[in-house]
């Protein structure tokens, strides 16, 4: 049985994976890559990368047996511009980002995040400021920051962190708030599921400017604020 959710703050999940060899993940490592945090069971990314070979895609999810499961999936496939990994984006992902060469990184998703909806649980939410400034760090001038959640509770101090950074920009044509249709061809399962009921989704594409974050070690983590700075509600 998948458990339905999983708490990151655990000290089992507090233990920094390694990131494999590029080599080993993709059959061509250096085509540009495009991160997905949180991708569950991975069929946004299945399909994203069947239709667009000229991509590697990168799945990094908490819950290891739905990792295995869509790493099956992938196999099974013969998708060779894909992979998934588990680990916790809030422990391993800032060491992975900073490994990436220069450049490669086109995009970031983060979609549907846990809502974690009671106070004291936001910590526990993925968009924390630190793997925040290490996406910043990661991504290029021009390359983009795509958000997008059914619960404005969520998105809103998501978005309030990620325009406080003063690292993105919301393109010109982006509709604001929100935008009204989804840039990427391809829902995710959260998404079909709302969509489905009818529900509205709050979606932000943000591409990064030239604003620098803070160097590594320069953030706001320490023994009294382990990197869980959103901002106030
Ligand atoms: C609500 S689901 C959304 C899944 C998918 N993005 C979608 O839109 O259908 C959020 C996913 O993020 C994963 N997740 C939560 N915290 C995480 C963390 N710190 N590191 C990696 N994955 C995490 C959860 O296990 C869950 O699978």
């Amino acid at each position: 049985m998948v458990r339905q959710h999983v708490n990151p703050l655990s000290s089992i999940h507090q233990v920094p994976r390694p990131l494999p060899p590029p080599e080993g993940l993709f059959a061509r490592a250096a085509q540009p890559l495009q991160l997905d945090i949180g991708a569950a069971r991975g069929r946004f990314l299945l399909e994203m990368a069947q239709r667009e070979p000229g991509s590697n895609f990168l799945g990094v999810e908490i819950r290891r047996p739905l990792v295995e499961a869509a790493e099956r999936d992938r196999q099974a496939a013969g998708l060779e511009n894909l992979h998934y990994l588990f680990c916790n984006a809030n422990v391993s992902l800032e060491a992975w980002l900073q490994a990436l060469p220069a450049g490669l990184l086109q995009r970031v998703t983060i979609q549907f995040p846990d809502p974690w909806f009671k106070t004291k649980h936001h910590k526990r939410r993925v968009l924390q400021l630190n793997l925040l400034q290490a996406i910043a760090r990661a991504l290029a001038n021009g390359r983009e920051l795509f958000v997008q959640s059914d619960v404005l509770a969520v998105i809103e101090p998501m978005v309030g962190l990620i325009e406080a950074s003063g690292c993105f920009v919301r393109p010109l044509h982006d509709s604001r708030p929100w935008r009204h249709t989804n840039p990427l061809a391809v829902p995710t399962e959260r998404e079909r599921h709302v969509l489905a009921q009818g529900l509205p989704v709050y979606r932000v594409l943000y591409r990064r400017n030239d604003v620098d974050p803070p160097p590594l070690g320069e953030g706001e983590r320490g023994a009294d604020n382990p990197g869980s700075s959103l901002p106030p509600p």
